[in-house]
């Protein structure tokens, strides 16, 4: 069924309770260290409040698991939130009971408060239905522009979204959805995957859903590892996931019967420790020294790589290619970032570690689309539905 977006509804002097995914990474001290949650979250922000709406902003901080943790309090967050929008956003110190009822009653058309960590109440997270109730006592009007959030059947997510009639996606929910849907459901072909990350574990099912719709998918980073074993190379030291072995084999055989071409490093840098003094040199896939850890893919991978990048329609990229943390081991993940930059595909790039690689190349602006989501994109390329999106159906 499809989905109301917040420009369906009208929103005028309503009680708009809005959900976001402003789960931003914070210093010791309270700072935020990277606002790009918050940023995205502002042009539904803007829309809600030029509409005249009464709005109600809502998220989640980490995983307090119940408890008031005074470093998780969003508080913060409605500072920047001023800052960037020039107004003053009020903050109130919970997210439901009478006192959060009559501040939320007495907002005008135009004015917006946010409440505080919703997992400070451990009902959250189990989807308490009372829990939802009160939630549900504070919006008129609910949308859902927590991407980020969307594969947590949580009370903010999905109890709310079943309780209140007039519902909707925010502007980045429908922004993540559509990107998402033309790299993944719809694509123009070749589509090529670029898998990477530490483990196999991490990703068995999203490879095993991508295999069958890509044409083409790079594997880099600790993983290949585990698939370069499988294929009976000796790694060294290398990262290995030895119980995944099986796993790897069978994903090699999915790919091998859907077609799908699947696409191992042929070299690697490797060194004996992975810090940053370590001495590197690059190694063929079938020369790694018994001491050695393979820590980044090599030059002859990157170039195989970059020529199945160049002839990609569409471009979908988890994981980093190596340790690209440490300055010997990010070339590979550096110019990968630049190759998917430079093409003429259609680019998706999801996941925390993808993300600060596009923007630590410098090529975030020639993304097509940067995904918000962390688990959500993962469990969206894994085929999986979505509960707040399909929250948001009934
Ligand atoms: C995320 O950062 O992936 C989301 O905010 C969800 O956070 P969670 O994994 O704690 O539910």
């Amino acid at each position: 069924m499809a989905i109301k977006g917040i420009a369906d509804l009208d929103l005028f002097n309503k009680r708009v309770f809005c959900r976001f995914d402003f789960n931003v990474p914070l210093d010791g001290n309270g700072a935020i260290k990277d606002d790009t949650r918050i940023v995205r979250a502002l042009p539904t922000i803007r829309y809600a409040i030029e509409k005249g709406a009464r709005v109600i902003l809502c998220s989640h901080l980490g995983r307090p698991k119940g408890t008031v943790k005074p470093e998780l309090s969003l508080k913060p967050v409605a500072t920047r939130l001023s800052e960037l929008l020039g107004q003053d956003v009020g903050f109130i110190n919970d997210c439901v009971g009478p006192k959060v009822l009559l501040v939320v009653n007495n907002l005008h058309s135009g004015e917006m408060v946010l409440l505080e960590n919703v997992r400070f109440h451990s009902e959250e997270t189990k989807n308490d239905p009372k829990f939802s109730a009160q939630l549900a006592e504070l919006a008129d009007v609910y949308i859902n522009d927590a991407f980020g959030t969307a594969h947590r059947a949580h009370c903010s997510t999905v109890g709310i979204a079943e309780l209140v009639k007039t519902k909707g996606a925010g502007l980045l929910m429908k922004e993540e959805l559509e990107n998402l849907e033309k790299a993944f459901d719809n694509p123009r072909h070749p589509v090529v995957g670029i898998i990477g990350g530490a483990k196999v574990s991490d990703k068995i099912s999203v490879l095993k859903n991508i295999l069958t719709k890509m044409n083409t998918v790079l594997i880099g980073g600790g993983m290949a590892n585990t698939f370069l074993k499988a294929r009976g190379l000796e790694v060294g030291n290398s990262l290995v996931e030895n119980d995944m072995i099986g796993i790897a084999k069978e994903i090699v055989e999915i790919a091998s019967a859907q077609k799908c071409e699947l696409c191992l490093p042929k070299d690697v840098i490797v060194a004996s420790g992975m810090d940053n003094d370590a001495k590197t040199k690059v190694t063929s896939v079938d020369k790694i020294g018994l001491d050695e850890m393979a820590l980044d893919i090599g030059p002859d991978t990157t170039h195989e790589f970059t020529q199945h990048i160049q002839k990609a329609a569409t471009i979908v990229w988890n994981g980093p290619m190596g340790v690209f943390e440490q300055t010997h081991f990010k070339k590979g993940t550096m110019d990968i970032a630049r190759a998917v930059a430079a093409s003429n595909a259609f680019s998706v790039v999801g996941g925390g570690d993808s993300v600060r690689a596009v923007i630590q190349a410098g090529v975030s602006e020639k993304i097509s689309y940067i995904s918000t989501g962390g688990g959500a994109f993962m469990e969206f390329l894994e085929g999986k539905e979505l509960p707040g999106v399909v929250a948001l159906e009934s």
